[in-house]
């Protein structure tokens, strides 16, 4: 019988990538993928240290890890992701039962643990923590990732997560990316452009391109060139994620006006819209330029949708701060927002800030955040109620077998009662009802 794997995924979307990475070298060396995390021979826990709950959230799930371990001694465990390339070999000193540490920047090394027969470890000796002849970590970034084609297992059959890009090098002072992920390197467009045209071959009608910062992708040719041969493949809808506001140029909103494959939805995290935040933030950007790029945007293509993120309670940001910004949020008037309270991490310059904001001064300036926010999502979708979409079916929603689910370019929900139509087709829809996160319709 063939042995099972089973991956427990925490974070951002390139780790849910780098999981169906994983998944692909697992399959290649001919395991299967278990039920739950009971039936499986080896465990691998992508990890997400972008905020304290996040590095929590995986620690009681290794707690968890200890005890599946204790019923079945032969159980591996592997930790992988930002966690991994933080912590490195003291998460093994700390938690014996982990048998291998690999990061971000060497998801091949997975292939070599694997093949060698997923070595026991050797249990250190008096005390000394050094493994013979065995895999423990790989952390050292592999210069070969960037150009390697992995055999990517993908989740869904009609939408497709596509790296473009590995690493950060903005340093925002909050961020630990940069600590984890290294430095910024750009995949060859030919290795981009083949991937996506064998996803065309394959019917897969959406790509999302990947990258902390995709603005600054540049390899042989620049993010915009990107973008014109990845339409010119014929994929039916492109999305790309994350942009930063200071890379993001009028090639871009021309690109994104002109191609009819590039859908009408932008992510531009604004973060504040404080000057002085956005300084010790270290995002080189002001409010203003912000401010101009949306309009310059909005301009060129009318029905754009924005979301973006924004943290409260940075060091040093008082009342006027966050009045700005929540004035800025009914200014500028997103489609959605992800909202965080700031939190501390090692490592990064924020860190030896004063985190001077009190905690119950954090939750209700997100409260007050996402209350404004509501309400322009809901004020934004029933401007929607009678138009007609274009809607890229996902599937059916959960329990209701005669309901379909799909999103709209601009990467909205919708829902259609009594429809059948198979997951991938594109369809024109009548919207009928604007909810608060989702849009109900009707086909046309
Ligand atoms: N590269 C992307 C994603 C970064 S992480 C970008 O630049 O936007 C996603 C979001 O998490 C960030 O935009 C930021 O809003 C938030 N974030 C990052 N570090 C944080 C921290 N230490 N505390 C709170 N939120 C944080
Ligand atoms: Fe972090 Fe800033 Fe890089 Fe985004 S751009 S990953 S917030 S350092
Ligand atoms: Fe988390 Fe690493 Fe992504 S810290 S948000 S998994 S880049």
């Amino acid at each position: 019988m063939s042995k099972k794997y089973f991956i427990h995924t925490f974070g951002c979307q390139m780790n849910v990538h780098d999981s169906e990475k994983i998944a692909g070298m697992f399959s290649a060396s001919g395991y299967n993928v278990a039920e739950g995390a009971k039936d499986a021979d080896v465990i691998v826990l992508n990890t997400c240290s972008i905020r304290q709950k996040a590095e929590q959230k995986f620690y009681s799930e290794l707690g968890r890890m200890k005890l599946l371990k204790r019923i079945n001694p032969m159980l591996k465990i592997a930790v992988a992701g930002c966690i991994a390339q933080q912590k490195g070999y003291p998460l093994i000193r700390k938690f014996p039962y982990v048998d291998f540490i690999f990061g971000p920047g060497n998801l091949d090394s997975l292939r070599k643990w694997i093949d060698d027969g997923i070595p026991r470890k050797v249990p250190p000796r008096g005390g000394r923590s050094i493994e013979h002849g065995t895999l423990t970590t790989a952390l050292k970034h592999d210069p070969a990732h960037e150009t390697e084609e992995f055999p990517v297992k993908r989740e869904g059959q009609v939408r497709a997560w596509v790296s473009i890009m590995f690493g950060c090098n903005n340093f925002c002072s909050y961020c630990i990316v940069p600590y984890t992920r290294g430095r910024e390197i750009s995949r060859p467009s030919s290795g981009i452009l083949s991937e996506i045209k064998d996803l065309c071959d394959r019917g897969y009608k959406e790509v999302t391109l990947l990258g902390q910062n995709v603005n600054s992708y540049r390899n042989d040719i620049d993010f915009t060139e990107l973008l014109r041969r990845i339409d010119s493949t014929g994929i039916n809808r492109v999305r790309f994620v994350t942009s930063h506001p200071r890379d993001f140029s009028l090639e871009l909103i021309n690109a994104i006006a002109d191609l009819p494959g590039v859908c009408e939805h932008v992510h531009l995290p604004i973060q504040s819209a404080s000057d002085r935040i956005l300084d010790l933030m270290n995002r080189r950007y002001s409010y203003k330029d912000y401010i101009e790029k949306i309009n310059m945007l909005r301009e060129k293509v009318p029905d754009i949708a924005v979301t973006a993120d924004v943290i409260v309670g940075f060091p040093g940001e008082n009342e006027e701060d966050h009045l700005l910004t929540i004035n800025a949020i009914k200014e500028i008037g997103f489609d959605s927002l992800f909202a965080f309270k700031f939190s501390p991490r090692q490592g990064t310059k924020a860190y030896d800030m004063d985190d001077d904001v009190p905690e119950e001064v954090k939750s209700e300036r997100l409260n007050n955040l996402l209350r404004m926010q509501d309400e322009i999502t809901l004020t934004k979708n029933l401007t929607l109620e009678g138009t007609v979409q274009e809607i890229l079916i996902e599937g059916h929603s959960g329990k209701d077998l005669n309901m379909l689910t799909g999103r709209t370019r601009t990467n909205k929900i919708v829902t259609i009662p009594d429809a059948n139509e198979p997951e991938g087709t594109l369809v024109n829809v009548k919207i009928r009802k604007a909810r608060q996160h989702s849009l109900e319709a009707v086909k046309v």
